[in-house]
């Protein structure tokens, strides 16, 4: 029912010693001020997917590679992988300079390391683990991701000898018209025994187009060092997608939803338009579950089997249980229970919790607010920082009045109230079990269990007013053809029963 992979079966030693993503480009294709790797798509950054796909690595050191944008970068990862080494590139001499810098950082590391580019969000556990198999497996020395794509405009080429084995990788402003005719594309995914790794960084040029360090040229140099490198085809050419631009980060967050989609139809969720339905990676969704077109499932949140959700709905880390319908809402950190239906057209803020049945309908605002089971808030209410109990109705148009313009205050309404329509509820208040407020009352103090509470003013009629103060006006009209038609009546009347009733 989980929208992820699974990670690959736990072994008993970490798979790599290391895991480094290189993340100190600037990104400027994106242009933007926010770092490329920040850029979000399905519920996680760029950075975060990768670092997912390399997770059940279980690799002891964790190193990111930060430079442009580094403090906001360095922010984002304390958040996703405090574990993880942030290491400053100065300045982006290239991604084989950041590898250096990255090694660096880390002295002790021997033995097989991973080695990533930031800014491939597709890359999933499963590829991951099958490269550092395939490199294991090979005994090579270095081991890297390629992809057999049909467009291979801008990605660097692997060339392989006569005998197929990878000779070099060659950028594609540095490649030959041959070369550039190749269409295996280096992923920028790399799994390398360390100390090779390093000996070949410390001899790459600069003799390139860009005039940078390239980590590609690692390969070339093991190669004429005679040493074992191999390439291993992704089995999915799409994980290993690169993201420079907003159009491609576009591409990509389709790509992941289709995924996160067809995932959850083969569990047995309905997934009525998937053009339009869009699933973080971190949300859940039980078999049986309908979600219909426009609904959005975001962060943390997880949906019961047999519940309805949408259309036109976002849910932002909520829970909705089995059953439950939410129906064209936007809902924020809500617990919606077991039953319960919310909507059409209705708010619900961080704190709201609708125990098993319970009913918020439409026009609706909630935050901190519990609803007990089977109660209901029809229509037109806003409902901030309340406990409801069991079996109450609230009317229409009520207000939990919870701002004092400093504070805010608690309302607690108990079991089987009945709140008359447009009740003020003045917090801090409370209405005890089976009691009832009648309509238009503003209820400043507590109201005690089955009491009628009734705070408004008595009705005054001010007869024949709208004669007097507004004649010639079509109510004053309507007002004296009423008259008439009463004054004939009576006079037919007092005609029957032969009485005399003068005008
Ligand atoms: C790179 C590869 C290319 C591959 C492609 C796959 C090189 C030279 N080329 O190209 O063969 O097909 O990825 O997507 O590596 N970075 C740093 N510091 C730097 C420069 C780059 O940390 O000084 C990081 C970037 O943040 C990025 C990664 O290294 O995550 C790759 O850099 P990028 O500029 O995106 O390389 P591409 O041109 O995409
Ligand atoms: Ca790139």
């Amino acid at each position: 029912m989980i929208a992820q992979e699974s990670p690959a079966a736990p072994s008993t030693s970490p798979a790599v010693a290391a895991v480094v993503v290189l993340a100190a480009g600037q990104g400027t294709r994106m242009r933007s001020t926010t770092p490329k790797v920040l850029h979000t798509l399905g519920g996680r950054s760029l950075l975060g997917h990768v670092l997912a796909a390399a997770e059940p690595l279980r690799a002891g050191t964790t190193v990111v590679v930060v430079g442009a944008g580094r403090d906001q970068v360095e922010a984002h990862l304390a958040e996703i992988a405090p574990g993880a080494l942030a290491v400053v590139q100065e300045e982006q001499r290239g991604s084989g300079h950041a590898a250096a810098v990255a090694l660096d950082a880390v002295p002790d590391i021997e033995g097989p390391v991973l080695l990533v580019n930031g800014d491939a969000p597709l890359l999933r556990a499963t590829t991951v683990s099958a490269l550092v198999e395939a490199h294991r497996a090979a005994g090579s020395a270095l081991t890297v991701l390629t992809a057999e794509v049909d467009d291979p405009t801008g990605l660097g080429r692997i060339v392989r000898g006569a005998d197929g084995g990878v000779r070099a990788i060659v950028e594609e402003r540095d490649a030959t018209p041959e070369q550039r005719a190749l269409r295996e594309i280096n992923a920028g995914v790399y799994v390398g025994d360390a100390a090779s790794i390093r000996s070949a960084l410390g001899r790459i040029s600069t003799d390139n187009d860009q005039g940078e360090q390239y980590f590609t040229d690692v390969l070339g140099l093991l190669v004429a060092d005679g040493a074992p490198v191999g390439g291993h085809v992704a089995e999915d050419p799409d994980d290993v997608l690169g993201c420079n631009d907003r159009r491609e980060l576009a591409f990509r967050r389709r790509t992941l939803n289709d995924r996160v989609l067809d995932d959850l139809m083969r569990s047995g969720v309905t997934v009525v338009d998937p053009q339009t339905t869009w699933v973080d990676v971190t949300c859940s969704v039980g078999a049986d579950a309908v979600l219909e077109p426009g609904t959005q499932l975001q962060g943390t949140t997880a949906v019961g089997g047999g519940a309805v959700v949408g259309p036109d709905t976002t849910l932002v880390d909520c829970v909705v249980e089995d059953g439950a319908s939410v129906v064209r809402s936007h809902c924020l950190g809500a617990q919606i229970g077991p039953d319960a239906t919310v909507g059409p057209f209705s708010y619900l803020r961080p704190g709201t919790r609708l125990a098993r049945g319970a009913k918020v309908g439409a026009f609706v605002e909630t935050k901190n607010a519990e609803v007990g089971e089977g109660s209901k808030v029809p229509h037109l209410s806003y409902v901030g920082d309340a406990t409801i109990g069991r079996g109450a109705n609230i009317g229409a148009a009520t207000v939990f009045v919870n701002y004092d313009g400093v504070a805010k205050h608690r309302t607690t309404i108990g079991d089987q109230v009945r709140v008359g329509s447009d009740t003020m509820l003045v917090a801090p208040v409370t209405v005890g079990d089976g009691a009832y407020t009648a309509a238009g009352s503003v209820i400043t103090s507590d109201v005690p269990p089955g009491a009628m509470a009734v705070a408004r003013s008595p009705q005054r009629n001010v007869g024949g007013w709208v004669r007097r103060r507004r004649s010639g006006t079509p109510a004053a009209e309507a007002a004296e053809a009423a008259e008439r038609r009463a004054a004939a009546a009576a006079e037919d009347r007092s005609e029957a029963t032969g009485t005399h009733t003068d005008t």
